[in-house]
Parts: structure tokens; sequence; C-alpha cells
């Protein structure tokens, strides 16, 4: 099958960090990733009750964690308390909550590039998500470095008012499926990329999103052989929880 060529954008992309190998979103699982040999990373951010954005997936503190409760409920302080790693393995225990601002100065050093999604839980403000989120992260990383995605809508279209010029910003329009009209939601937004899942993509789809000016990312896939099709279709890259199993087949199929 053809093999993914190297050209601008990323092609292989660390699910919350290699979170196949160590705790998501965490600077333990960007150091991991960078290890691996990944230079991009998908990380979700959402803030705290007193307004520090911090990278999470879920709206509450519970699954990896070792306390309980809604994110919002902590602050900077009560959230540091918290173990982050130990949950997902021994070694890992004594890892705290990453801050945007750690991660960034993080990702800055090991000169990774960084998809950042904001996430828009139940009940939060998506337009105060990206006033917190989005001018630090500006700040830290060239735009070619950075991918932002979001599921919302209103997340997007904030983050496009506070930086208009799509070469200064690139956004990802997140989606499980492409809508029919999939265009307008890109076009409306001059956004960079297609952001959907794998298992739901259809060959006739792809191909017509790969004909335009439009960048196709597939999440969360973590079987190359069964992704080569996708390849074939056109999807530029794959954001998945063990990376290094893509390069490695495809380093095996080029050998
Ligand atoms: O950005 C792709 C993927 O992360 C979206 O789903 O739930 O893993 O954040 P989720
Ligand atoms: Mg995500």
């Amino acid at each position: 099958s053809p093999q993914p060529t190297p050209g601008d954008g990323p092609r292989y992309i660390a699910h919350r960090g290699l979170s196949a190998r160590a705790p998501e979103n965490t600077l333990a699982a960007v150091q991991a990733a960078h290890a691996a040999g990944c230079r991009w990373v998908e990380l979700d951010v959402q803030l705290l009750g007193d307004g520090t954005p911090v990278l999470w997936h879920d709206a509450g503190v519970k699954r990896c964690s070792n306390g309980r409760g809604k994110l919002f409920r902590f602050d900077a302080a009560s959230a540091a308390r918290l173990d982050v790693g130990a949950w997902f393995g021994e070694q890992f225990r004594g890892e705290r909550m990453a801050t945007l601002e750690a991660m960034l100065a993080l990702l800055k050093r090991l000169d990774m590039g960084l998809n950042l999604e904001l996430k828009v839980t139940r009940g939060r403000n998506a337009i105060e998500l990206v006033k917190a989120a989005l001018p630090p992260t500006l700040e830290a990383l060239a735009p070619e470095k950075l991918i932002v995605s979001s599921f919302d809508r209103h997340a997007l279209t904030a983050a496009r008012a506070l930086e208009t010029n799509p070469d200064r910003l690139r956004l990802g329009v997140l989606d499980d499926k492409a809508p029919k009209r999939w265009w307008r939601e890109t076009e409306r937004l001059s956004a960079y990329s297609l952001h959907l899942d794998w298992r739901k993509l259809k060959v006739k789809r792809a191909r017509e999103i790969a004909d335009e000016e439009i960048k196709l990312f597939c999440y969360t896939a973590n079987d190359p052989v069964a992704f080569d099709k996708l390849w074939e279709w056109g999807v530029d890259g794959v954001i998945s929880d063990d990376p290094v199993r893509f390069i490695e087949h495809a380093g095996q199929q080029q050998a």
C-alpha cells in the first residue's frame, strides 16, 4: 500500500500524549511521546473553577486521579494535591495535573507540535475557555506547531474571532462523522483541518475531502493494519494512543 509521505503538517499524533504508555494529558505522557519519537501530541484543555487552564479530558476527576468530583470544583491549589499518575501505574505515582502553562513550556522545550482540543463539557462556557487558553498558547507556539480543534462550534467561532488570520491560527473542526455539507463549517471558520472518527469514515467522503485544500485527521485509531486503507483514501494524519505502532508499521512496509 502507498506509504504516507512526510509533508506539511502532522502525520502521527499521540492522543492525550502517549496515553497507551503513560497517564493521559500529563507532562509524563508528553515526555513519553517525545522519547518514543512522536513529534505531535493531542491534548484536551479545560478550566478549573478558578479559571486556570489545565489538560484534562473528563468533566470529573475520578477516572484519572485519586480524587473525586467535578473538575470545576477544584482550584489550582486543590487540583495540585491530586495524584494523577498512580491510577495508570505505580511508576507514575506523584504525577500532578498539568497546567496549560507548564505544558506549553515543556512542548516548547521539546520542540513538539500540539493539537489542542478545546474541551467544552456540559454547562461550561466555551468563550471563557477560549479567552483563557488561547492567548498563552498562541504566544508559546509557532503557528505551524499548533492546531486548535473542538467539537464545540462556539469555541471554534470564538477562537477564530480572537485570531482572524488563518495562517496564524490553524483551526480543526472535530466531528464524529462529516456532515453532508461538511465544507460549510470549515469555510465559515477558515479551518485548516477536519478531525473525524476513523471508524465512521467512508471512502467517498474521504476522497471528497482529500480533493480539497483541507487536512483530514482521524481519531482514535490503534491498529495500523486496519488504518492502511485510510492512507490510501488520502487521510493526512492519525491520532492514536500509540502512534509508535504506526511509525513502526510504516517502517516495516518501506523495508
Ligand atoms: O481530538 C480527537 C479526540 O481526542 C476527540 O475525542 O474524547 O478523545 O477527546 P476525545
Ligand atoms: Mg481529545
